[in-house]
C-alpha cells in the first residue's frame, strides 16, 4: 500500500484528482470505478475544474458505481445515481450511455447483481476504483463480517451506516435499510484502487485499515491483499498511523524517483 498524508482534505482531494486525470490523459476509454459519499466530493469538483480549465475529456470514460439504495429510483435526491449526476456526470462531457450506477429498483436482484458484474468485465474491468472508508472500516456497503470474496450483491446495512447516512436523509427512519453493492472480492479485481478517507472519525478505521490484520471485520482491510492500492488521508484521519513517518519517508523518495532526481536517493553513486 502507499499512504499518501496530506495536510488536509483539500489537497489529498486534488491529489485524488489528479490521479484520476493522469489515467484519462493516458487511457482515455479507461474504465473508473466511483464511490459515492462525502468524501470524493471534492476529488469530483476538481474534476469538473479540470474538464472546464484544461479540456480534461472524459468522452470514451466508462464508469461503474460501487452501490446504490434498494427502493429509491434512480431520481430520488437521495439516490446515489442522482449523487452521481449532480456531484459528477452533468458537469463532465461523460457519455451517459457509459455510466452505471446499480438499480435500487431491479425487481430481480440476483439478476441484475450478476448482470451488473458481466457489465464490468465486458468492459474490460476496473482500470482505477476510487472508494470512500466507512467509519467501522467498510468500503462499498461490505459491512463488517462481509466476506472477503463476496460479490455484487444486496446487503443490509448496519446501524452505525444509517446512523452516519441519516445527514442525508434528515432522519434515521427515512434511511433505507438494503442496497445493492459491489462485493470485496469485485474491488479486489480492480487494477488499482484510491483509498480516501478524511477527518478524525475515521482514524480508527484507517489504522485499522492500513496497520490491522486482513480481517472481514474491517473489509478495506481486504485492500492489503492487493497489488496496487494508493491511500490518500489527511492528517486528521491518518493520525493514529503508527508508521507514519515511514510512509512520509517512502513518499518523500517516491517523489525524488519520479522527478528523476536519482543521486539524491544514492542510485548511480558508488562510494567505496
Ligand atoms: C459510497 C460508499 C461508502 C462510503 C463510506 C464513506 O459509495 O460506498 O462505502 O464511501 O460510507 O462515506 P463518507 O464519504 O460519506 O464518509
Amino acid at each position: 500500500m502507499r499512504v499518501i498524508i496530506h495536510p488536509d482534505s483539500e489537497s489529498a482531494s486534488r491529489r485524488a484528482a489528479e490521479f484520476i486525470a493522469e489515467l484519462v490523459r493516458r487511457k482515455p476509454d479507461c474504465v473508473l470505478g466511483l464511490a459515492t459519499g462525502s468524501t470524493p466530493l471534492g476529488t469530483y469538483r476538481e474534476l469538473i475544474r479540470m474538464h472546464r480549465d484544461d479540456g480534461l475529456d472524459f468522452s470514451q470514460v466508462t464508469t461503474f458505481n460501487l452501490d446504490e439504495y434498494v427502493g429509491l429510483s434512480p431520481v430520488h435526491p437521495q439516490s446515489y445515481r442522482q449523487f452521481m449526476q449532480q456531484g459528477l456526470f452533468e458537469h463532465i462531457n461523460v457519455d451517459p450511455n457509459r455510466t452505471h450506477v446499480p438499480d435500487g429498483r431491479a425487481l430481480d436482484f440476483e439478476t441484475h447483481c450478476r448482470l451488473y458484474e458481466q457489465q464490468i468485465a465486458e468492459a474490460g474491468g476496473i482500470d482505477l476504483q476510487v472508494l470512500g472508508l466507512g467509519s467501522d472500516g467498510h468500503i462499498a456497503f461490505n459491512a463488517p463480517g462481509s466476506s472477503l470474496g463476496s460479490r455484487t450483491r444486496l446487503k443490509s446495512l448496519t446501524g452505525e451506516t444509517i446512523r452516519d447516512n441519516a445527514r442525508f436523509f434528515g432522519s434515521e427512519d427515512k434511511v433505507p435499510r438494503l442496497a445493492v453493492t459491489m462485493g470485496v472480492g469485485t474491488i479486489l479485481e480492480s487494477r488499482r484502487c484510491l483509498l480516501l478517507a478524511f477527518g478524525t472519525h475515521k482514524a480508527f478505521a484507517v489504522r485499522e485499515t492500513v496497520e490491522g490484520p486482513v480481517t472481514a471485520q474491517i473489509t478495506a482491510s481486504a485492500l492489503q491483499m492487493h497489488r496496487d492500492v494508493c491511500c490518500l488521508f489527511d492528517e486528521a484521519a491518518g493520525r493514529l498511523l503508527v508508521r507514519r513517518d515511514y510512509y512520509n519517508e517512502v513518499e518523500h523518495a517516491q517523489r525524488l524517483l519520479e522527478q528523476g532526481e536519482l543521486r539524491a536517493l544514492g542510485i548511480g553513486r558508488s562510494e567505496v
